[in-house]
């Protein structure tokens, strides 16, 4: 029988495969990554594209299914157990997570919570390596993974999901968070990568997460720049729930106060 709950799984599911390019097998680019960083596989391979673990040449996210789950998952509860906020996401690269979550919106049929789409959109910054010297490794970085906020935008509207309820920040993370009107959230999305980007991603918008909120780490467990930012940052404000892993990459944890 076709319920609305069978529909909105199909839709959810189809639109997962398809921003990750399950769905057309999009091949890794190997061009993404500068010089001495290889993409983890020559060619399109299932089990690495789920895991997130290559960088797509068309596929609007890099993060693949497990992350995608954990979003889906996250989201689901937070909206079951009415916790209040919008769903944020600091770092989007092509849009592709936070695509995924305007549509889970869409798919609840829910009005009155927005998605904020938080990049520099010139790519990842060139590391303060005075004041964080743990950030040198990603001086080769800097302006990789450059994506405009039109092609954002036209991205979001190929699903026909650009409307009032996303937001766009465009800027450095240390110059658009301070003064964001951004007033509650309840899934917190962190996909910066490097020390800075993450301690300013927490230091103005962890404060704003309800209680019973998701926090979302991409690359805790593989970036130690980015395990550290956290950690440093959890034990500064005494933090103490539990962090759980999701598919040996990203880390998480529901805000109990
Ligand atoms: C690994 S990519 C994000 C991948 C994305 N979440 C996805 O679903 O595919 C990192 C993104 O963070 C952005 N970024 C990193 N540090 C930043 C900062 N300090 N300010 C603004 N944007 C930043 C980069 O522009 C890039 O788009």
């Amino acid at each position: 029988m076709i319920t609305e709950e069978n529909l909105r799984r199909l839709y959810l599911d189809t639109l997962e495969k398809s921003l990750i390019g399950l769905l057309l097998e999009d091949p890794p680019d190997p061009h993404i990554p500068p010089a001495g960083f290889a993409n983890a596989a020559p060619a399109f391979t299932r089990r690495i594209r789920e895991q997130g673990r290559d960088f797509p040449s068309k596929a609007y996210t890099m993060i693949g299914a497990d992350r995608m789950a954990n979003i889906r998952r996250s989201v689901e509860l937070a909206l079951a157990d009415g916790v209040p906020g919008d769903f944020l996401e600091a770092g989007v690269w092509r849009g592709g997570a936070t695509i995924f979550m305007r549509g889970m919106l869409k798919a609840y049929h829910i009005r009155d919570r927005k998605v904020w789409v938080v990049d520099s959109f010139e790519g990842m910054p060139e590391p303060e390596i005075r004041r964080f010297p743990a950030d040198a490794p990603w001086m080769p970085w800097a302006g990789r993974l450059s994506v405009s906020l039109e092609t954002v935008k036209h991205n979001f509207d190929n699903y026909c999901l650009l409307d009032d309820q996303v937001w766009f920040l465009k800027g450095w993370f240390k110059d658009t968070l301070p003064t964001a009107s951004i007033e509650k959230l309840a899934v917190l999305r962190l996909d910066g990568d490097l020390y800075q980007s993450i301690q300013d991603s927490l230091t103005h918008l962890y404060p704003k997460l309800s209680v019973g909120g998701f926090v979302i780490v991409d690359d805790f467990y593989f970036f130690k720049e980015t395990r550290q930012a956290v950690l440093d940052y959890r034990a500064a404000h005494a933090i103490i729930e539990p962090i759980l892993e999701v598919g040996g990459n990203a880390a998480y944890w529901r805000r109990e106060a």
